[in-house]
């Protein structure tokens, strides 16, 4: 039988090239080997405030750019995460066996939690135990992620392995799977800190859906260094070795490569090169977006992606339910 694949995507905030680099490439690598399920995960979502409306326009537009990038879902299982209830389910159960204090451990936590003053969401430290559920119930062997879920994906581990101890074994413990280039791509504005879908500087991120000339702006006024050098050094030099990760991740091209072809070059010339390589890479995928947003063929994937998790996930849940004994033995 196939191993299983199983990632999320949350549909917040515009889907950048960090979400595509460290995540969705992978995706489409690997569901021509594996049995794949792709979420959406609108319940992660909510951890912090949302607009009704404009979560619902996200959650539309994450479905068509998993297409537009070529999830292909004839191959993977595509779905929303709140249309499979058994995600919400074992998330409760997850949290009744996760501590606090490895909860309030959590880095992503910590950060996102100092936004939120006195009133932090409750949700913001039981988003990894609904995260471990999302991955335990379709009894995964990879998680292809960013750098950024590692910790979350231990805990996964770390939870898996506490209930097989104390009730019954279930549940297969997942590997992750980081990509080989560009697991965690640096914001363009302050290369020390993630790209993030939720920054407010928009500079700071490129969307999948950029314009040319937006993307064009963005690279031009990324910030670097005033060496002149075009050279990889993460510690001395984030901001061009940033988009060396970027420019190799998309071209394919080895960064030593790279910095040999623009030896003796200025920043000007690269950044422009670069922009032109991001450009070549996203005009296919805004292309198929625009044609698949308004499509109804959106919602009848989405709706088979939805049954078909559900049938597995529904199984999971119950042999949750039977080891932990609640309701009645079914
Ligand atoms: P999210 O929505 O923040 O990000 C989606 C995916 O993109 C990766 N990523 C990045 N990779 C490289 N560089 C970056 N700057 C960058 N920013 C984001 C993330 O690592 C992720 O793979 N908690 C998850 C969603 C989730 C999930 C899951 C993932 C919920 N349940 C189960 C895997 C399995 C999240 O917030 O991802």
């Amino acid at each position: 039988m196939a191993q299983t694949v199983f990632s999320g995507i949350q549909p917040s905030g515009t889907t950048t090239i960090g979400n595509y680099i460290g995540a969705i490439k992978q995706f489409v690598r690997l569901q021509h080997a594996y049995e794949c399920y792709f979420c959406i995960v609108d319940l992660h979502a909510i951890t912090v405030p949302q607009n009704p409306e404009e979560l619902r326009e996200n959650i539309k537009k994450l479905a068509a750019l998993y297409l537009a990038c070529g999830i292909d879902p004839k191959k993977a299982t595509l779905f929303i995460q709140s249309e499979v209830p058994a995600h919400a389910q074992a998330g409760w159960i997850m949290q009744c066996i996760s501590y606090v204090g490895e909860l309030e451990r959590m880095t992503q936590y910590k950060d996102k939690a100092q936004k939120h003053g006195e009133s932090i969401p409750a949700g913001l430290l039981s988003y990894p135990p609904l995260m471990a559920a999302d991955i335990l119930l379709y009894e995964t062997d990879f998680v292809p992620v960013g750098e950024d879920q590692k910790q979350h994906l231990e805990l996964t581990r770390d939870l898996a392995e506490r209930f097989n101890k104390k009730y019954e074994n279930i549940f297969k413990i997942p590997d992750i799977i980081l990509p080989e280039k560009g697991a965690r791509i640096m914001s363009l504005q302050d290369p020390t800190k993630k790209m993030s879908k939720s920054d407010a500087n928009r500079k700071a991120f490129i969307s999948l859906l950029d314009e040319p000339k937006q993307i064009e702006k963005k690279i031009k006024s990324a910030v670097t260094d005033s060496e002149g050098i075009i050279r990889y050094d993460k510690e001395r030099k984030p901001g061009i070795s940033n988009l060396l990760v970027i420019y190799s991740a998309l071209s394919g091209q080895p960064i030593p490569d790279l910095e040999k072809r623009y030896e003796g070059k200025g920043y000007g010339e690269f950044k422009a090169d670069l922009a032109e390589v991001i450009i070549r890479e996203l005009r296919p995928i805004q292309e198929k977006y625009y044609e698949i947003i308004d499509s109804p063929k959106l919602d009848d994937i989405l709706a088979e992606g939805a049954e078909r998790a559900n049938a597995k996930a529904s199984r999971m849940l119950r042999k949750i339910e039977n080891a932990l004994g609640l309701g009645r033995n079914r």
